[in-house]
């Protein structure tokens, strides 16, 4: 904070300091001196000292201002206490005829942290939004909502349909006239399924147990969550349900299981794989031969 004024001054306010009864960090000097110009942030405190006549009329733009609820005028002291400033506080303060007080309410900026661009599909990201600096009472909401604290944004986990979402942090209070917005445009990294083989031997006998694997490659790693990964098993065209899906970041096995076969078992397996929200789905089939037993 900078200040530019005489001894003298700097005596009288030290004097005003000790009366104050709200501790106010501000006391800025009016009358009889040039032009002060003071920052304060939303919140804060500020109080003029009226100089040279302690019951003349202060006024904010030229407008007259009076004791009420937000400003509190002290003519034993010749002070105009403003106990929470307001972001529309802002402007030219003045008591009687003397000079001018301007007082400037700083804006605070909206800081968003965490990651929020090139997100990997089955991460999971909390975007917190704070104002610098705070804001006393204020409110912290996120647009569209999210599910977690107000203030922090989780997606989780992160799907391809996540891409180019836009969120707003919502910044509310008493003390200003508008909230305070800022938004955020999420980006996803694109992956898709890149290959998918399926693997079996070309007969299995009777009563044998088969493991029909099919190996699924992606252009770029998801995980840890890997619902986004869907892989359907189709028997002769037929959806089949029965498979486990296990594998590492780009990578991934999804293993049917035939236990006991029959000569019934023998067909066509297709296995489907798509990352979704992706419009690739790839797909590779087997023929599966039953032999009976030599
Ligand atoms: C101080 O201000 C009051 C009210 O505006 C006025 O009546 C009075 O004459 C002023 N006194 C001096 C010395 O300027
Ligand atoms: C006004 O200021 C005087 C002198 O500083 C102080 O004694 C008095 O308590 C103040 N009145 C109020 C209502 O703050
Ligand atoms: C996202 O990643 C790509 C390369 O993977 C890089 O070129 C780009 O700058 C990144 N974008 C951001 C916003 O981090
Ligand atoms: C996301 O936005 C970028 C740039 O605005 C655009 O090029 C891209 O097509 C968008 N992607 C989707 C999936 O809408
Ligand atoms: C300043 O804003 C407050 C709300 O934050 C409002 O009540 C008051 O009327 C506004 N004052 C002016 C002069 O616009
Ligand atoms: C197939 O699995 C069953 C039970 O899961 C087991 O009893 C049987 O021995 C297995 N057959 C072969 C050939 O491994
Ligand atoms: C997949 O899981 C099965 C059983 O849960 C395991 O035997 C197999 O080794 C796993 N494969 C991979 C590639 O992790
Ligand atoms: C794909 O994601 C949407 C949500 O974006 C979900 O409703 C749907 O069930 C998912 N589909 C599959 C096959 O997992
Ligand atoms: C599997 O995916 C392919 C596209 O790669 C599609 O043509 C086919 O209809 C799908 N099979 C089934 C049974 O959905």
């Amino acid at each position: 904070m900078e200040y530019c004024f005489s001894p003298l001054l700097i005596l009288l306010i030290i004097v005003i300091l000790s009366n104050c009864e709200a501790t106010c960090n501000q006391i800025v000097p009016s009358n009889g001196n040039p032009s002060i110009e003071t920052r304060v942030s939303i919140g804060e405190c500020v109080a003029f000292q009226c100089t040279l006549n302690h019951t003349a009329q202060w006024k904010l733009n030229g407008a007259d201002i009076s004791n009420d609820a937000h400003y509190n005028i002290n003519t034993t002291s010749g002070t105009l206490t403003i106990q929470e400033v307001r972001s529309n506080d802002t402007g030219s303060y003045t008591c009687g005829s003397g000079s001018i007080s301007l007082l400037i309410v700083k804006i605070p900026v909206i800081i968003v942290t965490g990651q929020y661009t090139n997100l990997t599909v089955g991460s999971s990201v909390g975007i917190k939004c704070t104002t610098m600096p705070s804001i006393p009472n204020s409110v912290i909401q996120w647009d569209p909502p999210s599910s977690s604290d107000n203030n922090e944004l989780i997606i989780n986990p992160v799907m391809l349909s996540h891409n180019n979402n836009t969120f707003t942090c919502v910044v509310s209070s008493d003390l200003v006239s508008m909230s305070l917005t800022e938004s955020i445009t999420i980006s996803v990294l694109d992956t898709s399924v890149s290959s998918v083989t399926v693997q079996s031997l070309s007969s299995y006998v009777i009563g044998d147990n088969v493991s029909i694997v099919c190996t699924i490659s992606l252009t770029n790693a998801i995980g840890p969550d890997v619902s986004s990964l869907v892989v359907n098993w189709f028997k002769n065209n037929e959806m089949i349900t029965d498979n486990i899906i296990n594998g590492s970041s780009s990578t991934f096995n999804s293993i049917l299981t035939l236990k006991l076969v029959s000569l019934t078992d023998a067909g066509v397996y297709t296995c489907n794989a798509s990352i979704n929200g992706s419009d690739t789905i790839l797909s590779d089939s087997k023929l599966l031969c039953i032999e009976g037993t030599h």
